[in-house]
C-alpha cells in the first residue's frame, strides 16, 4: 500500500516545487532600480521624484507594488483634474470655453475617459495581465492629448490659460511611467 502512495507523493512534491519556483522566477516580485525605469520615460527626474515619493521608500521595493502605487497616483491625480474641470465649467463666461471643458470633462471623467482607463488599470493589476495596464496607462495619456489638443489634427487647439493644460501635462506623465514599469513586466526591457 505504501509502495504505491509514494510514487504519487513524490511527483505531488515535485509539481509544487516546480511551481513555486515559477513563481519565484516569474516577473511579479522583479525589482527594478528606480533610475533605470525612469530612464525610460520622457522626463526622467519627473519620473524620479513621483516614484521617490512613495511611503517607505523604493529600496528593494518590486515592479508590481511600485506599478500599483504609481496607478494610486494617476487615480488621485485624474480625480483632481476632473473637481477642477467641473470648476471651470461652472465659471465659465463664455460658450467656447464651456464646450471646450466640457469636451475635457468628458476625456477625463469614467465612460471612455481616463478615470475609466484607470479603474481598467487596477482590473488588469488584479488579474495579473501587465499587458493590459499598459494599455490602460496608454489609454490615459490618448484620451489626455484629446483633452488639450483636440480629438483630430485638424481641430484647432483650445487657448487654455487655466491651470488645466499643466494637470494634463502631469497626469500623461504619471502614466507614462505606468508604462515603462510594465514593460520591465512584460519583459519588453531587460
Ligand atoms: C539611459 O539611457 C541611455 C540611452 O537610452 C543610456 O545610454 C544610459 O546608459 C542609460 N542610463 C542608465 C542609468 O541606465
Ligand atoms: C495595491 O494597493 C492597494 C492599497 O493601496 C492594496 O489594497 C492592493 O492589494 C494592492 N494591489 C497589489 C496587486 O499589490
Ligand atoms: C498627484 O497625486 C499625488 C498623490 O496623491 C499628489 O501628491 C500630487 O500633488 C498630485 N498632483 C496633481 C497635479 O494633482
Ligand atoms: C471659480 O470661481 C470661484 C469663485 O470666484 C473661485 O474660487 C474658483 O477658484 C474658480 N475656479 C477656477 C478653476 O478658476
Amino acid at each position: 500500500m505504501a509502495m504505491d502512495i509514494k510514487p504519487s507523493v513524490l511527483s505531488f512534491l515535485v509539481v509544487l516545487l516546480f511551481l513555486l519556483f515559477a513563481q519565484s522566477s516569474n516577473a511579479t516580485n522583479k525589482i527594478v532600480e528606480v533610475n533605470k525605469i525612469c530612464n525610460r520615460t520622457i522626463h526622467p527626474s519627473f519620473c524620479s521624484k513621483i516614484l521617490n515619493s512613495k511611503p517607505g521608500g523604493t529600496n528593494r521595493v518590486d515592479l508590481v507594488t511600485l506599478v500599483n502605487y504609481t496607478i494610486g497616483v494617476v487615480r488621485s491625480n485624474v480625480t483632481n483634474t476632473i473637481h477642477l474641470i467641473k470648476s471651470l465649467i461652472r465659471n465659465s463666461t463664455n460658450s467656447d470655453a464651456k464646450d471646450h471643458y466640457e469636451l475635457c470633462l468628458k476625456h477625463f471623467d469614467y465612460d471612455e475617459g481616463a478615470l475609466g482607463e484607470v479603474e481598467y488599470a487596477e482590473k488588469m493589476l488584479k488579474a495579473k495581465d501587465y499587458q493590459g495596464v499598459n494599455v490602460a496607462a496608454s489609454g490615459v495619456m490618448a484620451t489626455v492629448d484629446g483633452c488639450v489638443f483636440g480629438d483630430s489634427p485638424s481641430d484647432p487647439v483650445f487657448p487654455d490659460h487655466s491651470s488645466l493644460p499643466k494637470y494634463a501635462e502631469y497626469v500623461k506623465q504619471v502614466a507614462d511611467i505606468i508604462c515603462a514599469i510594465c514593460n520591465y513586466l512584460t519583459g519588453i526591457y531587460k
